[in-house]
């Protein structure tokens, strides 16, 4: 097929033109999918603060919550360890002096529920969740009346 246009283009040349475009188009979204799954397998996140590293921690807050109800240790001691990794890589945003307290509770509580969780002792799983849970609120209630903190809602 030439492309060489004379004139009116012919119906066979709009049509190479509409195929070549099609194709440029697909190109692209197909590129731009690409990404987006790459992005979404890997933790684009080296910004601790991002949504999806946020999302995270709740999403696995809410698998010890269901490991807990379920008696499913396994997923609890999983799940604890998964918010540890998560929370170490946004140390760094309240180093603040401030957070110690709240650090140490909630650092504590993973590891004492990852032990519990670990040797199916329930009694020390609920006691620790308790207190997991009750750290997740208690430093962010402290963000949210922070007044050197910027005034997000958070
Ligand atoms: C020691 C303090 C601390 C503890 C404990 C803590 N967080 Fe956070 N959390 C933060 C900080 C700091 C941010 C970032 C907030 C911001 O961007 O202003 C954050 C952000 C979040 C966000 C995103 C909210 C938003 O508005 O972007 C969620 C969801 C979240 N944390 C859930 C949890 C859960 C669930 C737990 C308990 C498993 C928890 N956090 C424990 C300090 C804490």
């Amino acid at each position: 097929m030439t492309m060489t246009i004379h004139g009116r283009p012919s119906r066979a040349q709009w049509l190479g033109v509409f195929a070549v475009a099609g194709l440029l188009i697909a190109g692209f979204v197909w590129a731009g999918a690409a990404v987006l799954r790459w992005a979404e397998t890997h933790d684009i996140a080296e910004d601790p603060i991002s949504d999806r590293m946020m999302e995270k921690k709740s999403r696995q807050l809410q698998r010890v919550l269901d490991g807990m109800i379920a008696h499913d240790y396994k997923t609890v001691a999983d799940a604890a360890a998964e918010i540890e990794t998560i929370s170490e890589s946004m140390q760094w945003f309240i180093a603040d002096k401030e957070y110690d307290a709240d650090r140490t509770a909630f650092q504590d509580s993973l590891q004492s529920l990852q032990a519990a969780a670990g040797s199916n002792n329930s009694e020390a799983a609920i006691k620790s969740a308790d207190l997991l849970v009750d750290s997740c609120m208690r430093c962010h209630d402290h963000l949210a009346n922070d007044p050197t903190r910027l005034p997000q809602g958070r």
